[in-house]
């Protein structure tokens, strides 16, 4: 007997947010590719809005100010999620997903990677009311993440925390206070998988930084609270790998500074770049003083920390 069609499908909407890395340190490639990280992640205010709706035919939106670039197709990163959470309740995966893209694609903010996670969060949802199953497990929910991709599992958990493995064994850290953020865009994308090589070149050759495994100094940073003492000791492995394929954000950064930021760091892979901020009134003028001197920039002030994926 066929299952009865569920009578009416209800919409449902999640927040997916970006994240920035206040720690990257990056350990030896592994015998699978991957790369052993020590990184503190801080998820950030600025989110996208994904929907997802059960249907029994099969759509994929993609709308928004950074829409460009996104895939509308069931290539999609959030599709293969709603994917994941049907094949476990064993349904087929239809239904209509839409991504209001807020988060610069392919910039080292996770942005794929949040909706992905909400994706999981949603499919779960729906699929579990419209069908009457028992929703996925949150910690089953955990392990399809990181299948998924190595920021999925953080997307999903929010707030601050310390990653390891290639970034999905998570613990949530200690944060006080909230953080202040000019985020500088890029018209022109870069390729994770090619700025991590870089880096195994520059360290084979001798010139790469050394891993910086150890957390320590931004897990008291985040305890005091003081944007100074955290951005002090913020720090990135990826950057002389980002920079040296993209000499270009080498100015960015030094115009973000100058303009006031306390730190301006590359944002994971790049070629975005986060600068930490007093306050807001200075995070506004570095992104008026950067997009001014750097063609192909657009920015936005954001705060941290913020929750996970959401939904609304
Ligand atoms: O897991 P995700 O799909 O985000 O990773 C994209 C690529 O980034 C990987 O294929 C790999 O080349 C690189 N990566 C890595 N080490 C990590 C995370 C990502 O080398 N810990």
């Amino acid at each position: 007997m066929t299952q009865p069609l569920a009578p009416s499908s209800q919409l449902w909407q999640a927040r997916a947010h970006a994240k920035v890395n206040l720690h990257l340190g990056v350990g030896e490639a592994r015998e699978d590719g991957f790369h052993e990280l020590a990184t503190v992640f801080q998820a950030l205010d600025v989110h996208d809005v994904v929907s997802y709706r059960w249907s029994e035919d099969t759509t994929v939106e993609v709308t928004g100010r950074h829409a460009k670039g996104v895939p509308a197709t069931t290539d999609n990163l959030a599709w293969r999620a709603v994917e994941l959470v049907a094949q476990r309740l064993m349904l087929p995966a239809t239904g209509i997903l839409t991504m209001e893209k807020n988060i610069p694609a392919a910039g080292g903010m996770a942005g794929g990677s949040a909706d992905a996670a909400a994706a999981l969060l949603l499919a779960n949802h729906a699929l579990s009311t419209e069908f009457s199953r028992e929703p996925v497990a949150e910690e089953k929910l955990f392990e399809l993440a990181a299948e998924l991709g190595s920021d999925v599992p953080f997307t999903l958990l929010g707030g601050t925390a310390l990653g390891r493995g290639r970034g999905e064994l998570l613990t949530s850290m200690l944060s006080r206070g909230r953080y202040i953020w000019a985020i500088i865009t890029n018209a022109e994308g870069l390729s994770t998988p090619t700025v991590f090589h870089k880096l195994d070149e520059l360290r084979a050759a001798g010139r790469g930084s050394s891993p910086h495994l150890d957390t320590e100094a931004v897990g008291q940073a985040l305890i005091s609270g003081n944007p100074r003492e955290l951005a002090a000791v913020m720090h990135n492995d990826l950057q002389p790998a980002a920079l040296s394929l993209r000499p270009d954000l080498r100015k960015i950064l030094e115009t973000g500074e100058a303009a006031g930021a306390l730190k301006g760091i590359v944002s994971g892979s790049g070629p975005t770049c986060a600068f930490l901020c007093e306050d807001e009134e200075t995070a506004a003028e570095v992104v008026a003083q950067v997009c001014a001197d750097n063609r192909g920039t657009r920015g936005l002030v954001t705060t941290g920390p913020a929750s996970g994926a959401t939904l609304v």
